[in-house]
């Protein structure tokens, strides 16, 4: 058994022994790694993902839109800041009118971005550097240009007809269950061509796959096989839950097909032992073992949405309790399983899962205004202008790298960059990387109007925010970022082991501990901007001293054991018990 995962198993078992304080915040019985197969290559727990948009990153050709080359120029950068693994938002060809989750071939490299050499090279080159290169597959539909789609509704009799998902009649739901309400219209469109409605759950040029029809699921199995051969090392899977659903079901509460992620995940293992499946799946706790499988048999890792959710609740309220309690809902997987931990995406930060009153208080406070909310749940804002100073910016980041898991950032998250209000819908978010003060943020040479322009006014100018003025200042939000993705790297406590809640006796700051092969850690956030006394104690680390992982502080405990701090607003601490890291089985 890997040594990793044998130091996991002896953990596991060691929680089950430790003191009542400690057992009751954690589950009672901790599932035991079973079988070798899932074992190997848990790379996954313990390590930082940087998203990129090929488009937006770096152009490399002067032609006004970034590509797979340009990305390649950039890889010492990306490892100067320390990312381990890069997930890179679709580059199949597609005609771009879902930001590539529109996909017209599934086994090429849109000519824009590059060519399928380039891109060899540049997996090659971030091999090379120790990074891992996960990609997006977005297998739930294709975009309506796909030649199956024209197919299907050119000749009903073509085998590709049953690809897609028809209804003679109009369903009574055509209007139900639509993924960008204010925007999208139907779930059921007419196709005059066809003479019969489709059914799709994004936009009405995504049409949904036929995962009833076995032509379709082995197509499926040929594109993951496909991108695992060309040394991929897992993928996002798109939509996760559309994908399972029987979309003839009812729209608002479907019918979902489990052993669909079971095949992906057997295929997935079988064609690459390490690679992994991250799933976006916005789903609530009590459905999230559906997708994680028993003992691993689902999906690898999941982004933690309910926790993201909550945890802008708690920041917007600063009532802690939400995200307490989101925490600890989602916190019994297997152990093979892992979250994915983020703050911003691509996409619109979807507030769904809160309710009414909490999503206006989130609103309130970092969307106030209508053109930066979108689709009835979400604010379409970059994180540094939702939030109101850096100070507050260090301690949202330390959180987010704090929480069981693994963290995401999103390319430009960094320097703190801005967003574009003007663009449509998500779009405000998926402005250039601003390189430099030079002529396109340094992003393009190009001497005309980019499509997608960067942001050249105020505040988050290019001007003002950008990559190179930042790496020669030792007090940048770059450097300060690289820092805490090193503290982050140094503290495996953080993926691999337990956690518990602490008490603290103010109720705007957030303690936690974990523990990890003897090693504790603990976190303690202030999500005010009043500074805080807070005491706190803990089983485990009553009595003994925690070292500051960020400057020079020996933390003692009182007589009765507890740990006093006065903590700024805001302020954020990273404290180990014995300081350097020091496990008892790693051998
Ligand atoms: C989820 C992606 O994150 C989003 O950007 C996309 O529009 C939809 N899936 C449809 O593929």
């Amino acid at each position: 058994m890997n040594k990793f995962v044998s130091g996991l198993a002896v953990n596991l078992l060691m929680f089950m022994v430790l003191p009542t304080a400690w057992a009751q915040d954690n589950p009672p019985t901790p599932k035991k790694i079973s079988s070798p197969h899932q074992t190997k290559g848990l790379w996954y727990k313990n390590c930082i993902i940087y998203n990129v948009d090929v488009d937006a990153f770096k152009d490399s050709d002067g032609d006004g839109i970034g590509d797979i080359k340009g990305l390649t120029q950039q890889l010492d950068y990306l490892r100067m800041l320390g990312v381990n693994v890069l997930w890179l938002a679709p580059f199949q060809p597609s005609p771009m009118q879902d930001n590539g989750y529109d996909i017209t071939d599934y086994y090429g490299v849109d000519p824009s971005l590059g060519t399928e050499g380039d891109f060899a090279e540049f997996i090659y080159q971030a091999h090379m550097r120790g990074m891992r290169v996960i990609n997006d597959l977005v297998l739930n539909h294709t975009s309506i240009q796909h030649p199956w789609f024209q197919e299907a509704r050119r000749n009903k009799n073509s085998r590709y007809r049953d690809w897609y998902v028809w209804s003679e009649e109009r369903p009574d739901d055509w209007n139900k269950g639509m993924v960008f309400p204010g925007v999208q219209q139907e779930t059921w469109t007419y196709d005059k061509e066809a003479g019969a409605y489709y059914s799709h759950r994004f936009y009405k040029f995504q049409p949904d796959l036929n995962y009833k029809n076995p032509e379709v699921q082995a197509e499926v199995e040929r594109i993951i096989s496909f991108w695992l051969r060309q040394d991929l090392d897992g993928y996002r899977l798109d939509a996760v839950p559309f994908i399972i659903e029987d979309p003839r079901s009812d729209r608002e509460d479907p019918i979902h097909y489990f052993e669909q992620i079971t095949s992906f995940r057997k295929l997935t293992q079988w064609r690459k032992g390490e690679a992994i499946i991250l799933g976006e799946a916005n789903v609530l706790p009590d459905e999230n073992m559906r997708y994680f499988g028993d003992e691993g048999t689902g999906i690898h890792m999941m982004f933690n949405f309910y926790v993201n959710q909550h945890m802008f609740y708690s920041l917007a309220s600063k009532d802690l309790q939400p995200l307490k309690k989101a925490l600890r809902d989602t916190r019994d997987i297997p152990p093979t399983s892992q979250w994915a931990q983020f703050l911003r995406n691509h996409d619109e930060l979807d507030l769904g899962r809160l309710t009414e009153a909490q999503r206006n208080k989130v609103f309130e406070e970092f969307g106030p205004k209508k053109n930066m909310q979108l689709y009835e749940r979400g604010i379409r804002r970059r994180l540094a202008p939702m939030l109101q100073n850096r100070k507050q910016m260090e301690m949202v980041y330390s959180l987010m790298f704090s929480l069981p898991g693994t963290p995401v950032i999103r390319y430009g998250d960094e320097i703190a960059m801005g967003d574009d209000l003007s663009l449509k819908e998500r779009e405000a978010v998926r402005t250039p990387m601003q390189w430099s003060a030079d002529k396109n943020a340094g992003f393009s040479s190009a001497n005309k109007k980019l499509d997608n322009p960067v942001i050249d006014k105020g505040e988050y100018s290019y001007k003002r925010v950008n990559v190179e003025a930042q790496l020669r200042d030792p007090n940048s939000f770059l450097n300060w970022t690289k820092k805490l993705i090193d503290l982050r790297k140094q503290c495996p406590e953080i993926g691999w082991g337990a956690w518990q809640i602490l008490e603290a006796n103010s109720p705007d700051v957030l303690v936690m501990e974990y523990e990890w092969n003897g090693s504790h850690l603990v976190l303690v956030h202030n999500f005010s901007e009043q500074p805080q006394q807070v005491s706190f104690t803990s089983g485990a680390t009553a009595k003994v001293r925690l070292e500051n992982l960020l400057q020079q502080e020996t933390l003692k405990p009182d007589k009765a054991g507890v740990h006093k701090i006065n903590i700024e607003g805001y302020g954020y601490r990273w404290y180990r018990v014995g300081g350097l890291l020091r496990l008892n089985d790693l051998k």
